[in-house]
């Protein structure tokens, strides 16, 4: 009689370890090793076709034939298009529309001719119908079934013949073949694989959706990230409508685009100008605001970053970061009391970029920390400025990527002044450009210091 063994996979990073312990080994998680049945990953089945090797000048070309999906910001992070043949895996957390999202691309590629198959796990089919005209992604050539069981969801594709499949989610689906529980690594791990050798094998562009856990990571199969293509995080903050779709691998193309997408009543819309969604709101001549050029991706986008410094009555003051990291925060205000002479050790310091953004650029420091000197000086930055800078512990201001771009961005806005850190080679008309070498200077320049 054939044993059956037990391993405990980590739920994380899925590795396995003959026994449980608290902590993963191998990538340190706490608390996410679960027995399941040692299955070998590799049935006893045919070798596949061995493949020869040749010197590599002599490889044909086969370029990568990107299909658009008829979503313009979807399309722009791919660089084209979904590749017939490819897995694509788009991650995000629950709720923040990628159902939605998914739902819009099929009907886009149904519109345009593209036999689509919509596999959900989640909803019932007449749920997703109901969204799909809310979104306007009624067409007979987009096919829905709701269906969990692996082998079913082969049957399915056998039968429509599908160009694209969008799988919601990977996580729910199961093979029964397999002894382990639904929802394990193993599960998840060799269903994607099995959609995947199936998708390769008859040029069928896969789109595989996965939920992420609270701190970022996609729940279980970190794993999935290796064996497909392309991974798309989509990611934004949850009570206001800009939605971000990045690029983190992508084997038909740079991973440096960003796109941009509102979420409105009727589903997601693409943004085009996400400057002036940014700076719809602002109002002129308050303190604690600057505005900021920042670029992600290739994309010039203007921020308006907001600081609020209030006297505190806590031993430790509250230091408060929405959209700005908390760490690049707390080093600007040390810099500010050292190097400027503007003390906020006693005070609350509240910081957010405006819109539900995250910021990463660190051409956002000088305008982070201007914004906050503002707010303790309660002298408002100039409305007609914008300003780019690094700020080293020194200090200093350093130069940051793309400072001509951003600086073009700022005068299409109708910005008349800018504080930079270097020289500038391309001045665009209407806009007057400052040179600052430290923060002081920078300070002194918008006039936010002490009066
Ligand atoms: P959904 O696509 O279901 O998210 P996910 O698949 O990532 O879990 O989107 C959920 C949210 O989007 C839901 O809270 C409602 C909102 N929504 C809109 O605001 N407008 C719309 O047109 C649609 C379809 C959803
Ligand atoms: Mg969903």
């Amino acid at each position: 009689m054939a044993r059956t063994r037990t391993v405990h996979r980590c739920s994380s990073c899925g590795a396995s370890h003959p026994k449980w312990a608290g902590r993963c080994d191998s990538c340190g998680e706490w608390n996410s090793l679960v027995e399941e049945l040692d299955q070998p990953t590799r049935g006893s089945g045919p070798l596949p076709d061995a493949s020869i090797p040749v010197p590599v000048t002599q490889v044909g070309d086969e370029a990568a034939i990107s299909v658009p999906t008829g979503i313009r910001e979807f399309d722009r992070v791919l660089g084209g298009g979904l590749v017939p043949g490819s897995v694509t895996l788009v991650g995000g957390e629950p709720g923040i529309g990628k159902s939605t999202l998914l739902l819009q691309l099929l009907g886009g590629s149904a519109a345009a001719g593209i036999r689509s198959l919509y596999v959900t796990g989640e909803e019932s089919a007449s749920q997703v119908k109901s969204r799909a005209g809310r979104v306007g992604a009624l067409h007979d050539d987009l096919w829905l079934v709701s269906e969990t069981s692996l082998p079913n969801v082969k049957a399915h594709i056998d039968s429509v013949k599908p160009d694209l499949i969008v799988v919601d989610s990977i996580q729910t689906m199961h093979d029964p073949e397999l002894g382990s529980a639904p929802g394990s690594v193993a599960q998840v791990r060799e269903c994607a694989n099995k959609l995947l050798n199936l998708a390769k094998a008859r040029g069928i562009s896969l789109v595989l959706v996965g939920h992420v856990t609270k701190e970022g990571t996609l729940a279980g199969p970190r794993v999935l990230e290796h064996i497909v293509d392309t991974v798309i995080e989509f990611e934004g903050d949850r009570h206001h409508g800009l939605r971000v779709l990045r690029a983190t691998k992508h084997r038909f193309g740079p991973t440096s685009e960003v796109g941009l997408m509102q979420m409105n009543g009727d589903g997601l819309a693409s943004v085009i100008d996400p400057s002036g969604i940014f700076l719809a709101d602002r109002v002129a001549g308050v303190s604690g605001s600057a505005v900021v050029p920042t670029i992600d991706g290739q994309r010039p986008m203007l921020i308006e970053i907001q600081a609020l410094v209030a006297g505190s009555s806590l031993a430790t003051p509250r230091r408060s970061a929405q959209g700005v990291d908390p760490g690049r925060l707390a080093m600007l205000l040390a810099v500010l009391e050292r190097r400027v002479g503007l003390s906020v050790s006693k005070c609350d310091v509240y910081a957010l970029a405006v819109g539900g953004v995250r910021v990463v650029d660190p051409g956002a420091d000088a305008g982070l920390a201007l914004a906050v000197a503002s707010a303790l000086t309660g002298n408002p930055v100039g409305d007609d400025l914008v300003v780019i800078g690094e700020v080293g512990l020194g200090g200093e201001l350093r130069q940051v990527g793309h400072q001509d771009r951003r600086l073009a961005e700022a005068a299409r806005h109708g910005f008349r002044h800018a504080i930079v850190p270097g020289a500038v080679v391309d001045q665009p008309d209407g806009l007057t450009v400052l040179r600052a070498p430290t923060l002081a200077a920078a300070v002194e320049l918008a006039s936010v210091g002490p009066s």
